[in-house]
């Protein structure tokens, strides 16, 4: 079998990045990670992509007058990768159909609530004003709607008493690295 080649897109921490990679360690596993790219410069997932000796690219958004002058670069880039598919993981830009057009279909995110419960930013805040008492995390296909395209996998987690924002946020990450991997694999298997 061969394996299909993985692009990784990340702004910042880059822990859902590091368990991809990770995953990919098996033998099995059915998708490599062969590039990581950031907007910001300083992203301390680019630290953790070249402790494993992967290729990290740095595109700066603020060096772009506009959404698609920023899109169609990293479009480039990304073309240039000989990509299969494309993982966002905590890759906090608004695309434009510059971007998404050419990976329709092939370009997934997580996101860390039970969608299509809270799209957007500040979901666990969210969750607990609701006082809901399951939260999670989701891997679905990027499309034109933000946090929108169809969901490949979600996992629960409960909330408990007391929790605070960064007390499930924990909670819901040690589900997200356990999630991509698994949902990454099964977006890889269903490409043709
Ligand atoms: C994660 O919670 C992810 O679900 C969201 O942004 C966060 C990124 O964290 N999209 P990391 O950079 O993967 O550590």
């Amino acid at each position: 079998m061969k394996r299909k080649r993985v692009g990784v897109l990340i702004s910042g921490r880059g822990s859902n990045m590091a368990a991809l990679v990770e995953a990919t360690y098996d033998a099995g596993y059915p998708a490599e990670v062969v590039c990581v790219v950031s907007n910001r410069p300083d992203a301390a997932g680019l630290e953790f992509a070249r402790s494993r000796k992967i290729s990290t690219h740095v595109i700066d958004h603020k060096l772009y007058s506009t959404r698609e002058s920023f899109d169609a670069a990293l479009n480039d880039y990304l073309q240039s990768q000989n990509l299969d598919l494309i993982a966002c993981a905590g890759f906090m830009r608004i695309m434009t159909s510059v971007l998404l057009e050419p990976w329709e279909g092939k370009m997934i995110n997580i996101h860390p609530s039970l969608l299509p419960l809270y799209r957007g930013t500040n979901t666990h805040e969210r969750a607990l004003a609701d006082g809901v008492k399951v939260h999670g995390c989701s891997v679905h296909y990027v499309t034109a709607e933000l946090d929108g395209g169809p969901v490949i996998a979600r996992a629960e987690v409960p909330v408990l008493p007391g929790d605070t924002p960064a007390t499930l946020s924990a909670r819901v990450l040690v589900e997200e690295h356990k999630l991509y991997p698994k949902a990454l694999a099964m977006a890889v298997r269903k490409l043709t």
